[in-house]
């Protein structure tokens, strides 16, 4: 008997073994499909819009700060890094707060700006080393690239593996190589600078050259991208509030890729995110204005001739105050920044709260509007 041809799938990936196989950027045959423009051209008008605000601001480092804060607690988030809104800020006025996750999301905001700052010290190139110095920052160690086989992305809930990335270390690091050329030159594809982000932020989890930390060191690399583009002149734009809520379709695409090849949903999915996300932070920025504006006048009113600009910053800085801060920030004598402190209390401008033996005065308003998820 004659045996019938079977037909042979090649199969280029398996979730067991490391995908050394992974292709390089961009993927092959990719090219953006009319629902991908659509998304591109309302997405590009968002960011503009962002970035335009940004630039308008009188004092641009004030409100960013915070978005960046709140993009740190978010990313830390998705690792289940879990700090409530007013642990973390408490955590931001104390020198040494003792809480670890609020300490880890600080690290993340610390490593936010330690990329931006290289990157621009870099000709606004993002390269390798940088990325190192970001997961460093991160995780408050030296780790580096993986040099060690064994690393596979395992279901939180049956341990069963899900992925297994590329190994070892020579391989990884020429798979990074050829993501940096990627990312820093122009010429390899003429696709959108948005949709390259998507493809970036795919390539990089795919490689996964840490041992932790790559989630929030590709989220991270997104937003400094954006600026290396200049689609944005500050790193202000973030995606994690939006992959926080859509988690597992964030997992379950990145698999598509993989396992199918259909960046399609994947690449719809980021630009999704970054539409919905820009006009968010256009929206908490310009409430974060108003406020301060109403802060403004009504402080006046209460203070009189003491009247403090450098106060309203703070309270817009680190919104848990106490009396201890600004003695410290050389901005009064004790007795001073008491009398302030109280008054703006009384005047229902910040809202005292007492933990533990300190007493904080809160600067409520904006911790509402911040919101906690
Ligand atoms: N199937 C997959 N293929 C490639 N990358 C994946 C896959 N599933 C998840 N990832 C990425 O791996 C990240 C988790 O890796 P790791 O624990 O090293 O990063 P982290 O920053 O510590 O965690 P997290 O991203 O959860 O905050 C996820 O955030 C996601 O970006
Ligand atoms: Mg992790």
């Amino acid at each position: 008997m004659v045996a019938r041809p079977v037909k042979i799938i090649f199969m280029a990936y398996t979730k067991n073994t490391a995908y050394n196989d992974l292709p390089a950027l961009p993927p092959e045959g990719f090219a953006e499909t009319p629902e991908i423009l659509r998304h591109l051209a309302k997405a590009s008008r968002f960011l503009g819009e962002l970035n335009g605000l940004c630039a308008s601001l009188p004092d641009p480092q004030l409100l960013i700060n915070t978005i960046i804060l709140q993009e740190s607690k978010d990313s830390s988030a998705i690792e289940n890094i879990v700090t409530t809104q007013d642990e973390l800020y408490r955590a931001a006025t104390e020198d040494g707060s003792t809480n670890h996750a609020a300490k880890e999301v600080l690290s993340y905001r610390e490593a936010l700006y330690a990329g931006f700052k290289k990157m621009k010290a870099q000709q606004n190139l993002l390269l390798t080393s940088t990325l190192v110095e970001i997961v460093q920052t991160i995780k408050q160690n030296q780790s580096g690239i993986r040099n060690t086989p064994g690393t596979a992305l395992k279901s939180a809930i049956t341990g069963e593996i899900i992925y297994t990335p590329p190994c070892c270390e020579d391989v990884v690091r020429d798979k990074l190589t050829a993501l940096e050329q990627f990312i820093n030159n122009p010429e390899l594809s003429a696709l959108d600078p948005l949709v390259k982000m998507a493809l970036i932020h795919y390539q990089f989890e795919a490689i996964h050259p840490f041992a932790d930390g790559n989630g929030r060191t590709g989220r991270i690399v997104n937003a400094l991208y954006l600026v290396q583009q200049e689609l944005l002149a500050q790193p202000v734009l973030y995606l994690s509030a939006h992959i926080v809520k859509y988690k597992t379709e964030y997992y379950q695409l990145l698999r598509g890729v993989t396992e199918k090849g259909n960046w399609t949903d994947w690449v719809m999915y980021i630009l999704t995110a970054l539409i919905e996300t820009a006009q968010l932070t256009t929206r908490k920025i310009r409430d974060m204005l108003l406020l301060k504006d109403s802060h403004e006048k009504q402080m006046k009113e209460v203070l009189g001739a003491s009247f403090s600009y450098e106060l309203l910053q703070l309270m817009f800085t680190l919104p848990y105050l106490k009396i201890e801060l600004l003695e410290k920030k050389g901005m009064a004598h004790r007795q001073t920044a008491s009398t302030w402190l109280k008054k703006l209390a009384e005047a229902a401008i910040l809202k005292p709260q007492k933990i533990g033996r300190t007493t904080y005065y809160v600067n409520f308003r904006l911790m509402e509007l911040l919101g906690d998820r």
